[in-house]
């Protein structure tokens, strides 16, 4: 693993009255991109082609990353002629001894970010958050059921390897949608695995093509599909993976076939805004003295980001965390679901979040 910068926290302190960490941030990158005083950074050790529009990236971070487990995401950052802009992706792979960590990026239309990471030379260093986000299989050893649609595959193959290194302990299925083979990450490992292992069982699902081979299956997720994953009346617990349109249809398909369900969509719900999100507010930053107007009718990221102001963020729809800051005053509507929070909080997500009245915010 490569070199980040391990102090005492004596030192620390003697180091905020010598130099912001920012500063000694800046210096040390200039002496190896890598070196850093407190943030985890990653180098780019390898790329590897997938499918149509997708590639893996192998990362080796720096020690003051701490780690993941199956199924969750980081943080990546980058800069991108002179912007810099952060992206969320799941690790597609299980950590693994050496420390290295795999993320699978996509091409989406339009996204910068995933077309800029296919192509990024081999050396180049990113920034890279925290592990966050709660997909995981239950511990009780009933059957689990894992659907998967196009990007969605890549925390449920990270979950797939985990079960595989334990030795698929117990039935696992997985289902996996994409609108032609081609498309289709690692098919061809997952194969290998159901191969050599009973309990586990992968059928690819193809919107775009006829099936041929005897694993594949075609068409959208509907209740036929249900006989051919769980056997007479089999309970399952459940994870899914998708757009937040799958991940609902996937829901209402199951209906109580479930002993649990835990999903995650990559799209956020759609937004809900009505006549009344009209208008102006004051908010004020609290940090910078900063006091501007902005719209009631956008989340709080997209307003201030128009103002010019640029809050740190992530996924853009209240997964990562990232975009959390205090609201010492006012109200705020949560775009998803319309409900008001008055109270102040230290966590106030602002890619999902609109104003509902004045605002003073800790930034
Ligand atoms: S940017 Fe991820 S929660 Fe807001």
């Amino acid at each position: 693993m490569e070199t980040a910068i391990r102090r005492p926290n004596w030192l620390s302190r003697l180091n905020a009255v010598w130099a912001p960490p920012a500063v000694l941030d800046f210096w040390l990158s200039r002496l190896n991109p890598l070196w850093s005083w407190g943030h985890a950074r990653a180098r780019v050790i390898e790329l590897h082609p997938e499918a149509d529009g997708v590639t893996t990236l192998v990362l080796r971070p720096n020690r003051h990353f701490r780690g993941f487990r199956p199924g969750q995401h980081v943080t990546v950052g980058v800069e991108i002629d002179g912007v810099r802009y952060t992206r969320s992706y799941s690790a597609s792979d299980m950590p693994r001894a050496d420390g290295r960590i795999r993320i699978t990026v996509k091409t989406v239309e339009g996204g910068k970010v995933g077309a800029f990471l296919q192509t990024i030379p081999v050396g180049s260093v990113l920034s890279l958050g925290q592990a966050f986000g709660e997909l995981c299989v239950p511990d009780e050893p009933a059957p689990c059921l894992m659907l998967a649609a196009g990007s969605g595959i890549t925390p449920l193959l990270s979950l797939v390897n985990a079960q595989a290194a334990a030795g698929f302990r117990r039935p696992v299925r997985l289902a996996y949608w994409a609108r032609t083979r081609a498309q289709l990450v690692q098919a061809e490992a997952l194969r290998a695995f159901a191969s050599r292992h009973p309990n586990f069982k992968v059928h690819f699902m193809l919107t775009g093509e006829a099936s041929q081979a005897a694993d594949e299956l075609e068409g959208r997720i509907e209740p036929r599909h249900l006989t051919t994953l769980l056997s007479g009346d089999e309970q399952a617990h459940v994870l899914a993976c998708g757009s937040y349109g799958f991940v609902e249809r996937v829901r209402e398909v199951l209906g109580d076939r479930c002993l649990s369900f835990r999903a995650e969509a990559f799209s956020p719900p759609p937004r809900v805004i009505d006549a009344s999100d009209q208008g102006h507010v004051r908010v004020t930053l609290l940090k910078s003295g900063q006091t501007l107007d902005i719209p009631r009718n956008k989340s709080l990221l997209e307003a201030l980001e128009e103002q010019g102001v640029k809050p740190r963020h992530g996924c853009r729809m209240g997964i990562c965390n990232t975009c959390a800051c205090g609201k010492s005053s006012g109200a705020t509507r949560h775009l998803h679901d319309r409900s008001v929070q008055h109270e102040p909080t230290q966590a106030l997500r602002l890619c999902i979040q609109a104003a509902q009245s004045d605002l003073s915010l800790e930034l």
